[in-house]
């Protein structure tokens, strides 16, 4: 099999490299018998293997993925694979992008849970059924990959955009009822570079490997800040 991999960091260049094809075979486990085997200067990260820790994303064949649960099967065209950094984040080195801004972000949306309770109070209670537990839980499996973020065109055209992945997180929050920063958050999501910024394009949901949709998360969001404006709240 042909893989090209990007070598270098903002500029640089593709370098094509011959690997065996194996039965099975994942994007991750390409890319680390190029390093293993062929060239040990290439960087990359992953942690989990497993689809956990959403450390591998990387953009292959044109496409944000996940590389450790993606096969060779499925996305090589002809035999080739294309390797490269995600895309909207600044390059370290070869397949390494820095994820500051990224997680900064999360940051901005004030994507922290703030409770009240302390230590001495019992366990909250939120019952599996209700609407806010549901709301919460379509959104709370994300692993934080940055998939969503380098498929948006509207972070790639306007790089303050909050962006899905931070808008989704701050989503999950509004929905907890145990949290008491919602004012706070919803103000923080409502500026010009939060969700109304969303053009509702679907990329992030179509690409999200864990089947997250950030743009629904994002439509409840500009909902909850409209209402809170229309209360004043943001007073
Ligand atoms: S929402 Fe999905 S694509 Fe975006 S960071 Fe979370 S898991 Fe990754
Ligand atoms: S739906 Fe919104 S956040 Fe998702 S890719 Fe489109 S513009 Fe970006
Ligand atoms: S290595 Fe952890 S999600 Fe791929």
């Amino acid at each position: 099999m042909r893989v090209s991999v990007w070598r270098g960091a903002e500029s640089g260049h593709f370098q094509t490299f011959s690997v065996p094809r194996l039965e099975s075979q994942t994007i991750l486990d390409v890319v680390t018998h190029i390093q293993r085997a062929l060239d040990p200067t290439l960087a990359y990260r992953y942690a989990c293997r497993v689809g956990m820790c959403g450390s591998c994303a990387m953009t292959v064949n044109g496409q944000a993925r996940w590389t450790c649960r993606t096969h060779v099967d499925k996305v090589a065209q002809d035999g080739r694979l294309e390797i490269a950094p995600l895309s909207n984040l600044p390059v370290v080195r070869d397949l390494v992008t820095d994820m500051t801004e990224f997680f900064d972000k999360w940051a901005r949306a004030r994507g922290r849970f703030v409770g009240a309770a302390t230590r001495k109070d019992d366990f909250a209670r939120v019952s599996p059924s209700s609407p806010e537990r549901r709301l919460a839980d379509a959104g709370i499996e994300c692993i934080g990959c940055g998939v969503c973020y380098s498929s948006c065109d509207v972070v790639s055209w306007k790089p303050d955009y909050l962006g899905p992945a931070a808008l989704n997180r701050a989503w999950t929050l509004v929905n907890d009822v145990r949290d008491t920063d919602n004012r706070a958050r919803l103000a923080a999501v409502a500026g010009d570079a939060g969700c109304h910024a969303c053009h509702t394009h679907m990329s992030c949901t179509e690409r999200c490997p864990k089947q997250i949709s950030p743009t629904a998360s994002i439509a409840g969001l500009k909902r909850a800040a409209m209402d809170a404006a229309l209360k004043g709240e943001f007073e």
